[in-house]
C-alpha cells in the first residue's frame, strides 16, 4: 500500500517518509499493523521508479514488452519485473502452448488450421490464469506443437484481442502490465511504454533449458541429451523467426538486452535502469510540457 502511494504520489515523499521512519523506529506499531506493511516499508529511496503517466490522462496504463527467443531468459525478467512494479504479468506463450496442447489432446495436426481450430474457439473462451499456469504446458512435445500453431495467422489472429484487452486493462486494477512473447513489440502493443528484446547465445539457452527440464521432470532430462535440447530450440527459432505472421524480431525501438553472461537479478538489474532512465525523461518532459504558459 505504501509502495503504491510512494511510486504514484511523489508529492506526499515527505509524509510517506515520516511514516516509514515510525513503522521503522517505534517498535510498538509492529503489533498494530500487518506484517505486508512492514516489508513495503523497508523499499529503498533508491528503488523510486516515476510512472509515466500521459498528461491528462491518469487511467493511462503503463505496458512493458519483453520479447526474445525461447529460454532466453525473458519470462523470468518479465515475471520479477511485474513483480517489481506491482503490474500484472502475461506469458503470452501460455496461449499458443495451451492452443498446442489441447490440439494434440484431440488427436489433431497442429500445423492444420483444419485441425486446430476447435482447440482455438475452446481455449479462446476459457483463458483463465489456472489454465496458463498449467504443468503440462511445459512438456517439449508441447512447445513443439506451439510452435507450429503459432505459425497459423488465423491463431494469431484469434489471440490478438486477449492479449491487447489484458495490456490495456490488467486485471487487479494495478498501474500497468508486463507481456513476454515474441510479437509484444511489434504487433500486439507497438505503443508499449518500454520495449526489450532478450537474447542469449543458443548454446546458452539450451544449457539453460536442459537444467530446467532436469529438475522440473527428471525422467524427461534423462531422456533427451542437452544436444537433442539443443537442435529443438534451433528448429524452433527457425520457424519461429521465418514464419510470414508476426514472427520473432526486435522492435526498432527496442532494448536489447544480452543475458548469455548475466544471471537473473543482473538482468533485472540493468532492465530496471533503461525503466527509471526511460520514466524520468519522460516525467521530467510532462512536468515542463505543465508548467508552459499557454501559447496565444
Ligand atoms: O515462449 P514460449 O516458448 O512459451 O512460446 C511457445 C511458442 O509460442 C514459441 O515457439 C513461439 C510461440 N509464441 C509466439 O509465436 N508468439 C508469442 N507472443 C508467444 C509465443
Amino acid at each position: 500500500m505504501v509502495f503504491l502511494w510512494y511510486d504514484s504520489r511523489a508529492g506526499c515523499r515527505f509524509i510517506n517518509d515520516m511514516l516509514i521512519f515510525l513503522f521503522k523506529r517505534i517498535n510498538i506499531f509492529r503489533h498494530l499493523v500487518p506484517k505486508g506493511i512492514f516489508m513495503q516499508a523497508n523499499f529503498r529511496k533508491t528503488d523510486f521508479i516515476p510512472q509515466p503517466k500521459a498528461a491528462g490522462d491518469a487511467n493511462k496504463k503503463t505496458v512493458i514488452a519483453v520479447d526474445g527467443p525461447a529460454a532466453s531468459g525473458k519470462g523470468t525478467l518479465a515475471r520479477k519485473l511485474a513483480e517489481r512494479l506491482g503490474y500484472a504479468y502475461l506469458d503470452t506463450g501460455a496461449l499458443y502452448r495451451a492452443v498446442g496442447l489441447a490440439t494434440l489432446e484431440s488427436g489433431g495436426n497442429p500445423d492444420s488450421w483444419q485441425d486446430v481450430q476447435t482447440a482455438v474457439a475452446i481455449i479462446t473462451r476459457n483463458l483463465t490464469p489456472e489454465l496458463l499456469a498449467s504443468p503440462a504446458l511445459r512438456m517439449p512435445e508441447v512447445a513443439e506443437a506451439a510452435s507450429k500453431v503459432a505459425a497459423i495467422p488465423e491463431v494469431r489472429q484469434a489471440l490478438l484481442d486477449y492479449q491487447r484487452a489484458f495490456a490495456a486493462n490488467p486485471p487487479g486494477n494495478v498501474g500497468g502490465a508486463v507481456l513476454d512473447g515474441r510479437d509484444i513489440g511489434t504487433v500486439i502493443c507497438p505503443n508499449a511504454d518500454v520495449k526489450f528484446f532478450v537474447t542469449a547465445s543458443v548454446e546458452e539457452r539450451a544449457r539453460r533449458r536442459f537444467e530446467e527440464l532436469k529438475s522440473t521432470s527428471p525422467d524427461k532430462g534423462a531422456i533427451l541429451s542437452q544436444s537433442q535440447v539443443l537442435a529443438d530450440l534451433k528448429r524452433r527459432d527457425e520457424r519461429d523467426q521465418s514464419r510470414a505472421t508476426a514472427p520473432t524480431k526486435s522492435a526498432a525501438d527496442a532494448y536489447v538486452l544480452d543475458t548469455t553472461a548475466l544471471n537473473a537479478q543482473q538482468a533485472l538489474d540493468q532492465a530496471i535502469s533503461v525503466i527509471r532512465a526511460k520514466f524520468l525523461s519522460e516525467t521530467n518532459d510532462n512536468a515542463a510540457a505543465l508548467r508552459k504558459p499557454p501559447q496565444p
